[in-house]
This record gives C-alpha cells, sequence and structure tokens, in this order.
C-alpha cells in the first residue's frame, strides 16, 4: 500500500512540474567552421528563454557530420552542419528511404592560396598554373610560366616548391581541387576532385608537405621556404602569411580580402545556384569560378541540414530547432557573429530562400510549439510567457563581456587616444582586481564554513553534534551551496576577463 501511493505521488508531482519547467534539448554536430558562433547564439538562448533549454554542438568536421545525419532511420543528431552539401549519393540514398531534407545556407566561405617565398610581395598566380604546380609539371618558381606574371620576383637559392596537402578529407580541399579542375580541365585531373582525392604520387617525396588541419597547413607555410598552401582565407590572413592573388574569371588579379571589400561575388545570382526547392539536390551547387569584375573564384557555403520531417522530436524540440533556423537569419543574433568572428552572410535573396524554407518546415511540422522572439521592441505581458527568448534576459556575465569587448574594439580602432585606451585598460585592471577581492573574500568564508563543517563532526564516528552559530543542518546545506555557486561565477568571469585582456594587449 505504501509503496503505491509513494509512486502515485511521485508521479503526480513530476506531470505538475513536467508541464512547466521540462528542459528543452537539442543536439548537433558538424563542421568546426561556424562553431564559434553556433556556441554564441546557444548562450544567448540559454540565458534568454524562459523555458530552460540546453543546446549542444559538437565540432567534428562536415564528413562525421554528414555520417551522423546520415542513419537511418533516424539521425543520430537533430541538426547537422557542413561546409559542402550533402553529395549526390547521400542524397538519394535518403531519398530512396523516402527521408526528406534540408539545406540551409547560413555563411559564405572563401578559400585562398597562400605563400613563403622569401622576400616576394604580391605573388601573381592563375588557375592554370595552381593546377600545374598541384600536378607537379611546374616544380620551381623560377619556371618561365611564373616569372612573366611576376616581373618583380627576386628568387635566390633552391627555388623547388613544396606543394602542401591536407592529410584528412576538408572542405577547403574540395574547394581547392575543384577550382583547380573548372580552371584548366586539361590540365587538373578529375579524378583528383573532392574532399580527400586520392592524391598522385610523385618522383621526389620531398616537395610535398602533408599538413593536419588549417593549422597544420598554416605551420606549413611558417615552417618551411618556397611552400605553396590552399587554406580558408580567415584563417591565413589571421596568421599573417602571404596570400597568392590569383586571376580571376574576368581576368582580375586580386586577394580574397580585396574581391569582399569590393562586392565579392556578385550578389543578385547566388541563390539562383540553389535548386528551386530547400528540399532539393544540392549537390551540383557551386560557387567556383563564378564570373563578375571581383568574383572571388573559391567560395563555398556553410550549411545547417535537417530532416524535413520533426516528428521524432516532442513538440517543444521541434519549435526549438525552428526558432534556432529563425536566429541564423535574425540580425540580433547572426549580426555579432559577422561583427566578432569574421562570417560572411548569404546576400538578401539567399535570406529570402532560407526564411521561405524555415515557413515550409513549420507548415510540415504543425504540431511544433511556437516560440516566440522580443527584440528590442518589448513585448508587454507577452514577453512573459513560457516560450519567449528575449533579448532582455542577460547574465551578469553578458555585462562584463560587453565592457570587454568595448575595450577591445577601441583598442583595434586607431582613433582612440592613447589616454582614452590607457583610462579603460586601467578600469579593466581594477574590474580584475575587483573580482579577484571578491574571491579572496569567498575563500575565506569558503574555509570558515569548512572550519564550521569539521567541527559539526565529532572524532570519526560521523555523528553530528551541533554548536556554532547554524540553528539548521539545511540552512548551513544551503550556505555552503551559495557559496560554491558564487565562487564558481566568479571563476568563470575571471577566466572571461584574463582571457580578453590577453587578447586586448596582443600586439
Ligand atoms: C525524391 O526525389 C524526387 C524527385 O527529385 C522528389 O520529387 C521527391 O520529393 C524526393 N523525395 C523526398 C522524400 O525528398
Ligand atoms: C604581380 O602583378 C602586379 C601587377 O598586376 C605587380 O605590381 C606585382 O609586382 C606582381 N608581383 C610580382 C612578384 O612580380
Ligand atoms: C602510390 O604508390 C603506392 C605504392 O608505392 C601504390 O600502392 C599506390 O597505389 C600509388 N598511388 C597512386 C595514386 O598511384
Ligand atoms: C631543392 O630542395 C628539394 C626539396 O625541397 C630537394 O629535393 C632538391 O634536391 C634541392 N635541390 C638542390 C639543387 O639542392
Amino acid at each position: 500500500m505504501m509503496y503505491w501511493w509513494k509512486s502515485f505521488l511521485t508521479i503526480a508531482l513530476c506531470s505538475v512540474t513536467g508541464a512547466k519547467a521540462q528542459l528543452v534539448s537539442l543536439h548537433g554536430s558538424g563542421t568546426t567552421n561556424p562553431s564559434k558562433c553556433f556556441w554564441k547564439i546557444i548562450d544567448q538562448f540559454t540565458t534568454q528563454s524562459k523555458t530552460p533549454v540546453r543546446i549542444t554542438y559538437r565540432a567534428v568536421g562536415s564528413s562525421i557530420g554528414q555520417t551522423e545525419f546520415m542513419v537511418l532511420p533516424q539521425a543520430v543528431n537533430d541538426f547537422s552542419s557542413g561546409d559542402l552539401p550533402l553529395t549526390a549519393e547521400h542524397y538519394a540514398t535518403l531519398n530512396a528511404s523516402n527521408v526528406g531534407m534540408m539545406h540551409f545556407p547560413i555563411f559564405l566561405g572563401t578559400v585562398s592560396f597562400f605563400h613563403s617565398v622569401p622576400g616576394v610581395q604580391d605573388l601573381n598566380l592563375t588557375g592554370e598554373l595552381l593546377a600545374k604546380i598541384y600536378m607537379f609539371e611546374i616544380e620551381s618558381w623560377d619556371h618561365p610560366e611564373i616569372l612573366a606574371i611576376n616581373p618583380n620576383m627576386q628568387l635566390s637559392g633552391n627555388t623547388t616548391i613544396k606543394v602542401a596537402r591536407r592529410a584528412e578529407g576538408s572542405s577547403s580541399t574540395n574547394t581547392a581541387t575543384e577550382y583547380m579542375y573548372q580552371a584548366a580541365p586539361g590540365i587538373y585531373d578529375e579524378n583528383l576532385v573532392g574532399a580527400f582525392p586520392t592524391w598522385p604520387n610523385v618522383t621526389n617525396g620531398e616537395n610535398v608537405l602533408t599538413c593536419s588541419g588549417s593549422g597544420g597547413m598554416t605551420a606549413c607555410i611558417e615552417e618551411n621556404e618556397n611552400a605553396l598552401a590552399y587554406i580558408e582565407t580567415g584563417h591565413g590572413v589571421d596568421a599573417g602569411i602571404p596570400e597568392v592573388r590569383i586571376e580571376n574569371l574576368d581576368g582580375r588579379y586580386l586577394t580574397a580580402i580585396e574581391a569582399v571589400e569590393n562586392g565579392g561575388l556578385s550578389q543578385e545570382e547566388q541563390a539562383s545556384l540553389f535548386p528551386p526547392e530547400a528540399t532539393g539536390d544540392f549537390s551540383g551547387v557551386s560557387f567556383i569560378n563564378r564570373p563578375g569584375e571581383y568574383s572571388w573564384p573559391m567560395v563555398l557555403f556553410t550549411y545547417i541540414y535537417v530532416r524535413t520531417d520533426l516528428s521524432y522530436l516532442s513538440a517543444d524540440q521541434q519549435g526549438l530547432l525552428l526558432a534556432f533556423l529563425d536566429a541564423m537569419y535574425m540580425e540580433d543574433y547572426i549580426q555579432p557573429c559577422a561583427d566578432e568572428f569574421g562570417f560572411l552572410l548569404p546576400a538578401e535573396d539567399i535570406k529570402t530562400y532560407a526564411l521561405n524554407a524555415i515557413t515550409e518546415l513549420r507548415a510540415l511540422n504543425s504540431n511544433a510549439t511556437p516560440w516566440k522572439f522580443e527584440g528590442s521592441d518589448t513585448l508587454s505581458v507577452e514577453g512573459m510567457e513560457d516560450y519567449v527568448i528575449s533579448i532582455k534576459r542577460k547574465s551578469a556575465l553578458d555585462d562584463v563581456r560587453d565592457q570587454l569587448e568595448d575595450v577591445v574594439a577601441s583598442a583595434d580602432g586607431s582613433t582612440t587616444s592613447d589616454s582614452t585606451m590607457e583610462a579603460e585598460m586601467e578600469q579593466m585592471m581594477a574590474t580584475i582586481a575587483d573580482l579577484q577581492n571578491q574571491m579572496s573574500v569567498m575563500n575565506s568564508d569558503m574555509e570558515a564554513m569548512n572550519t564550521l563543517m569539521a567541527s559539526f563532526t565529532n572524532g570519526g564516528n560521523g555523528e553530528i553534534v551541533t554548536q556554532g552559530s547554524f540553528t539548521s543542518d539545511d540552512e548551513q546545506k544551503l550556505q555552503a551551496a551559495l557559496g560554491l555557486a558564487a565562487a564558481s561565477f566568479s571563476m568563470s568571469v575571471l577566466i572571461v576577463v584574463v582571457g580578453m585582456f590577453r587578447f586586448a594587449t596582443k600586439p
């Protein structure tokens, strides 16, 4: 009888609390490229949603993300992200199993070639020359065809070209090889196009550098003279290595940075390259070697992939996934990613295309809980509803972060006077000192608490003796828990502060 009552009570309690505060979770995986942006938006959602949400994203690379998305009948991730569309084979497999999916284009990326030819500025190359170098038809920087477009090149010593290639599959390899093939189909072998081609054997292995990850490609350039490597533009530019100027389809020599500054690839034609429906086969979509005066020849898209039938998720999860997709096209969420991490946002017509696809996905999953966003326009009363994500909800950490971002931003700007800069630095140091103070106060509180706790236990037999100022066991436990929470909060603030400080003072 007792047991029956107990379980009845438990069920009743769960359903009462469950109705209001059920945690809504979502888990994604895929390319590393957009992960900083995803994590930032996830943090915002966590703070801003009234209903508790937990979203995670595993940065494991496009191919693993696709593999996890391809598990049938049900994907093992709730959404996936990749720097390339699903392959035709993957798409056909899903279609044959009657499983629908959608591509959501979120960012544009560019790939560039970087070099380490000593003392050479503004190295000029064409797609054809790059193809010849990667096919080992040209093996030295002093080749007449290279010198012809580089009249100011001063070479000395051993000028053998070291060709850098990725040790594993990557979207940058896919982009660079597709470009070399399209620019020089008679020279670059079609079988060597892809994320991880079977590279040809070379007579002299010393001419080849096998480099792991974008960081490895950068290191290969930094550690070897006369090397040539393809790398995501941002990685290479951040590392301060020289970018090769490439001749685009319209005959203009430029770097990716110059292309982007001048409008990049012609904006109006972006969406026209996608299939009419987001549920279509994207495998043939390519932004390689497009026409346009300032068009950059190696452009790729980062996508989010989702299944069209979301019935494997709860109504709350479906709604949260749709809200997460919404955020990818909302100024409040996506603009900070562009500003902070340098992501290139797609043109207006792509945004319209994606928003139409989200509307379609919503219609196909009409049970999804509708989540609302509260932006800078306050939603009076409505804003307090359970499924509202509000930018007006913040955490104390956000404030510290915002202040430091301002300091970092002004450290970057050349307009800030030295004295303003100094004052801001001093203010930041004061914030750090204040936090350190709080930490030591907290530590001594914790120590006092520990001493107190110890005095409650009597000589090893575990019997509790009541003494000291605490009147109840519960109150004491509560205080200890509060102390711990505060200490860990201060710790995380300190870590952010120190991290930002190091970034701000980086030469
Ligand atoms: C499979 O492909 C056909 C033709 O492209 C399309 O009409 C159909 O909707 C697709 N099926 C799914 C489940 O996406
Ligand atoms: C590359 O071409 C530009 C002119 O288009 C020229 O100014 C530059 O010096 C060339 N680079 C080299 C290394 O000769
Ligand atoms: C490269 O050489 C190895 C053995 O030396 C051989 O097994 C492999 O098939 C060759 N690869 C190509 C692409 O020719
Ligand atoms: C130049 O360097 C390559 C390796 O990068 C080496 O194989 C070659 O023997 C060197 N040539 C001379 C003349 O030293």
